[in-house]
């Protein structure tokens, strides 16, 4: 399944990321916010269970998450995603995947990789701003399906066309949640009109 997040309030922030005038601060900061907005979307359906308990009132049934979540970040852009969401999930774990593209063969390399050990029972979002050929997020599902994680949300901000349908080859179990779908991809595996080099802007590397 893909879903596209038109909202106004998400759309509004991803412009000013997109603008190349905008710096790092603001960058990061929308990057926040943004995630916080997808974060509150792709959760309304988290499966809840009751439990009993007592208010300063009465005994009462009530509902609480069934399932732990692990934030997921694909390293290093990935990153700008989880304040924004454990903001709203304060008890979800976080694991850890380091890719890096090759800029010239844009295949993805693995530099790390650590997880948190509840990933079979667990619902695994792996979180990167860009999908762009879509190597590296399927590179990090399957990372993840190699620790038996059974139900993995990929989202990102911005997707290329090319990404979402390498997805939907590899991993067409895998929900994929954008802000935006773009329109294409340059000569350079660079999302079009996307908002360039996202982990660059994020850490203010170039
Ligand atoms: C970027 C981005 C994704 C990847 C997307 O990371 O954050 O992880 O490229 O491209 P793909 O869909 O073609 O694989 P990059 O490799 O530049 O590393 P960085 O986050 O450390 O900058
Ligand atoms: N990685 C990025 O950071 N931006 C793109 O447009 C493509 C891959």
């Amino acid at each position: 399944m893909l879903k596209v997040l038109n909202h106004p309030l998400i759309t509004h922030k991803l412009t000013q990321m997109r603008k190349v005038s905008t710096g790092t601060k603001d960058f990061r900061e929308n990057l926040d916010e943004i995630a916080g907005l997808m974060a509150y979307e792709i959760t309304r359906d988290l499966p809840v269970h009751t439990v009993d308990i007592v208010t300063p009132v009465s005994p009462t049934k009530a509902q609480e998450l069934a399932k732990d979540i692990v934030l997921v970040p694909i390293l290093r852009a990935g990153l700008g995603m989880v304040n924004g969401i454990r903001d709203l999930i304060p008890t979800a774990k976080v694991g850890h995947i380091g890719l890096y593209r090759d800029e010239k063969t844009l295949e993805p390399h693995e530099y790390f990789a650590k997880f948190p050990s509840n990933m079979p029972d667990s619902i695994v979002m792996v979180l990167d701003p860009m999908l762009a050929t879509g190597g590296s997020a399927s590179a990090a599902v399957t990372m993840l399906k190699k620790r038996n994680a059974k139900t993995i949300k990929l989202v990102c901000l911005v997707g290329a066309p090319e990404g979402v349908k390498r997805m939907q080859e590899d991993h067409p179990d895998v929900d994929i949640y954008l802000a935006a779908l773009d329109e294409k991809l340059n000569e350079h595996g660079y999302i079009v009109p996307g908002l360039g080099d996202a982990g660059d802007r994020i850490f203010g590397t170039k």
